[in-house]
C-alpha cells in the first residue's frame, strides 16, 4: 500500500485528537447494537439484552479498549500492517471464527464514531483516509483465513 503524506497525516492526525478508550467503547457498544448478530461472538460478555446493558457491560468496554489498542499498532507500522496483523488473524480465523465481512462492519462503525466525535474537523479528505486505512487494516485481519 502507498500512502501520501496528506493521508499519513489524515491517520495520525485524528489518532491524536481522540481518546481511544472512549471511541474503542463507543464503536463496540455501536456494532453490537446496530448489527446485533455480531453479539453471537461475545456470548462470553454476559448481558447484551437491551441497548443499556450493552453499553454498560464492563466486558464491552474492556474489549473495545482493546480492539483500538491493536489498531494503535497499525497506525504506528502503517507500511507494515498485514505483518503486524499476522497472529491476530490468525486468532480471529482459527480459533474464533470471525467472519471477515464483521471487520468490514466494525471499521464503518468507527468511522462514524470518528465522525461524530470530531464534526466538522472530519473532513471528506480525511474520511477517505481512514476508509482506505480501514480496509487496509480488513484485508490484513482477513489474510489468515483459508
Ligand atoms: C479478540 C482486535 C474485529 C471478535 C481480539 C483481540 C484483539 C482484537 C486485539 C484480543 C486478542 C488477544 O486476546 O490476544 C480486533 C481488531 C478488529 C477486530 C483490530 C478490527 C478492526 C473483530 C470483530 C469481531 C471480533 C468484527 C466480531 C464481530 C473478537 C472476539 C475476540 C476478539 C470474539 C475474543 C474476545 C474474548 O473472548 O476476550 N480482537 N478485532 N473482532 N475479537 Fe477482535
Amino acid at each position: 500500500v502507498h500512502w501520501t503524506h496528506e493521508e499519513r497525516a489524515a491517520i495520525t492526525g485524528v489518532w491524536g485528537k481522540v481518546d481511544h478508550d472512549c471511541a474503542g467503547t463507543e464503536t463496540l457498544v455501536r456494532l453490537l447494537v446496530v448489527y446485533p448478530w455480531t453479539q453471537r461472538y461475545f456470548s462470553s460478555f454476559g448481558n447484551m439484552s437491551s441497548v443499556s446493558a450493552i453499553a454498560g457491560n464492563p466486558k464491552v468496554a474492556a474489549h473495545g479498549k482493546k480492539v483500538l489498542g491493536a489498531l494503535g499498532k497499525a497506525i504506528d507500522n502503517l507500511d507494515n500492517i498485514k505483518q503486524t496483523y499476522t497472529a491476530l488473524s490468525e486468532l480471529h480465523s482459527d480459533k474464533l471464527h470471525v467472519d471477515p465481512e464483521n471487520f468490514r462492519l466494525l471499521g464503518d462503525t468507527l468511522i462514524v464514531v470518528l465522525g461524530n466525535k470530531l464534526g466538522a474537523a472530519f473532513t471528506p479528505e480525511i474520511h477517505a483516509a481512514w476508509q482506505k486505512f480501514m480496509a487496509v487494516v480488513c484485508a490484513a485481519l482477513a489474510r489468515q483465513y483459508h
